[in-house]
């Protein structure tokens, strides 16, 4: 039987770590939409047009190390404005969703455009200064030279962009669970998003 668990929410909110523990929990499949963006923004740094790079995304390019750099994030989100770019990518993501056996689908815009029909949805969020600190950790243990103020710039930027553009805005649905994680741990942002779940069941 399909159940979809749509989890969206701003960068370095906690999104995927809590999608991959609740696709865990439930034994349920996991897809992290931002790949998508991020492997046609990549492409685009390469001098391929958006649109051509969407239309010929494969799953396996979702698997490329350097997906997860800041400059690849910008793109991706350049990328993510584009109105026929985002129409060639919502198959591949609507046939993941309804997939047999569950499936968790983390992004910007799962609950509200890719599945509004999810039995389950949750919005992630943390403050913009809290976001900025998690990704400069993660960037400084990565072994990326950056500084805090910089990395704050680009997750105000990105989140800019993300909620002002006119297709499919990054914002809650109407029905979805907020899990605010400025002030939990893995441990208690995981236990509340997995109780929201079994709640929805
Ligand atoms: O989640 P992640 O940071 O990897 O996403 C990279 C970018 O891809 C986001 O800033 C956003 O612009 C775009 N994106 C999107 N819709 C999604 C997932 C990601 O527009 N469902």
């Amino acid at each position: 039987m399909a159940f979809t668990i749509a989890i969206d929410g701003p960068a370095a909110a906690g999104k995927g770590t809590i999608s991959k523990a609740v696709a865990q929990h439930f034994g349920f499949a996991h897809l992290d939409t931002g790949l998508l963006y991020r492997a046609v923004g990549r492409r685009m740094l390469d001098g391929i047009p958006a649109l051509d790079a969407a239309r010929a995304l494969m799953a396996q390019d979702l698997d490329a190390d350097d997906l997860r750099t800041p400059d690849v994030a910008q793109a991706a989100s350049k990328v993510a404005v584009m109105p026929q770019v985002r129409a060639e990518l919502i198959d591949f993501q609507r046939a993941f969703a309804r997939r047999a056996g569950g499936a968790v689908l983390d992004g910007r815009d799962i609950g509200t455009v890719i599945c509004p029909e999810a039995e389950a949805k949750l919005f992630v969020t943390a403050s913009a200064e809290v976001r900025a600190q998690r990704r400069f950790d993660e960037l400084c243990a990565a072994g990326v030279k950056t500084d805090y103020d910089r990395v704050l710039a680009d997750v105000r930027e990105r989140d800019a962009r993300d909620m002002g553009r006119a297709d499919a805005p990054l914002r809650p649905a109407a029905d979805a669970v907020r899990i605010d994680t400025s002030g939990l741990d893995i441990a208690a942002a995981v236990a509340q998003a997995i109780t929201a779940v079994t709640l929805a069941q």
